[in-house]
């Protein structure tokens, strides 16, 4: 059987991410009620990070320990990657000691090497190219935070600043499940157009749209969300701070100003980091309508749906989860 991996948001289909997300909801219903179900007792996963992270790599490892299983994180300099051992060896034997993989990396072909040579699920934890696992953590959090009779495919995304991996993660998945996307970034800093296209063929599916502007009343009239990330994106030639700061600062900064310019109600979301004072004001990050910290403790139902749909294929079913929760409440409720 073909091994199936997650190194693009664009390798899922519209009902696969749906399915996942539902899941996510599930099993987070299922902790929440008390119940930690075991689906992944027995497994391994490993967790190679190039780079420093802190939301994927505590909800990979949290997600795993709460799900039964175990996470190994393997980090530069402690295993022989990136010495003599390639990554297509590397990729080979770790297949033979552990269950799935999750790998952060510098540069997207790291991932895509990794995968091709591995016998086990690879999940991107974030490449230069873009942050699936992100995504779906931020569907679920819109899918939690919908305005009142809306559902997905009538809501807008708005997505402020720099053409980072996340934005273009972004736009690939809310235009996968219908959504209206708009970058609203500076040019040079837009998505670029091959990106775009990829956002066009989505929404021709779908009945989504994406939009590239730097007209900020274009841009932010009848948003739903209003997402950003940091101004230091994966651009090829790096500016320096004060070139970067006069690129961004204050037309593209996220502001209650700009915030106003959304529909009412309106959320704000960040995946975090954040530099507060840049891209985002503290006003706005600490308000009642940002949902960015909800955000990153999505990551955590993001990643025990990943790793059940990508391991246990046979019982990723929403519905069997939701039964079992039901089967054991059942069996609480006679005892208490
Ligand atoms: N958003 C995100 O991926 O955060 P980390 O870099 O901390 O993992």
């Amino acid at each position: 059987m073909t091994v199936r991996h997650f190194i693009d948001t664009s390798d899922l289909t519209k009902d696969e991410v749906l399915d996942i997300v539902r899941l996510g909801l599930a099993l987070k219903s299922s902790i929440a009620a008390g119940y930690y179900p075991p689906l992944l007792a027995g497994r391994t996963l490993g967790m190679i990070f190039e780079q420093s992270s802190t939301r994927t790599r505590v909800s990979f490892e949290t997600a795993m320990t709460q799900l039964g299983g175990h996470a190994q994180y393997l980090a530069p300099g402690q295993i022989q990657l990136g010495g003599h051992e390639s990554m297509e060896d590397t990729a080979r034997v770790l297949s033979r000691l552990v269950d799935v993989i999750m790998a952060r990396v510098a540069r997207h072909k790291t991932v895509v090497d990794l995968a091709a040579n591995a016998t086990v699920p690879v999940l991107n934890g974030m490449s230069d190219y873009n942050h699936p696992t992100q995504e779906i953590g931020d569907l679920i959090t819109m899918v939690e935070h919908l305005p009142a009779g809306k559902r997905l495919e009538d809501c807008k995304v708005v997505f402020v600043g720099d053409a980072t991996q996340v934005c273009a993660s972004l736009m690939m998945i809310t235009t996968k499940v219908g959504m209206d996307f708009v970058q609203f970034g500076p040019e040079g800093f837009q998505l670029k157009p091959e990106m775009q296209e990829i956002g066009r063929r989505n929404a021709a599916a779908s009945g989504g749209s994406v939009f590239v502007t730097d007209d900020v009343h274009k841009a932010l009239e009848g948003a739903d969300f209003v997402y950003t990330d940091v101004w230091y994106g994966d651009y090829e030639a790096e500016l320096g701070e004060e070139e970067r700061l006069a690129v961004f600062m204050p037309t593209y900064q996220v502001s209650a100003e700009l915030m106003a310019l959304a529909n009412p109600g309106a959320k704000f979301m960040h995946c975090l980091p954040a530099t507060r004072g840049e891209e985002v004001t503290d006003e706005v990050l600490d308000s009642d309508y940002s949902i960015a910290f909800e955000e990153a403790g999505n990551r955590l139902t993001a990643q025990r749906a990943l790793l059940v749909y990508f391991l246990r294929p046979e019982v990723a079913n929403p519905h069997k989860v939701a039964a079992a929760k039901a089967e054991l409440d059942a069996v609480l409720a006679g005892i208490l």
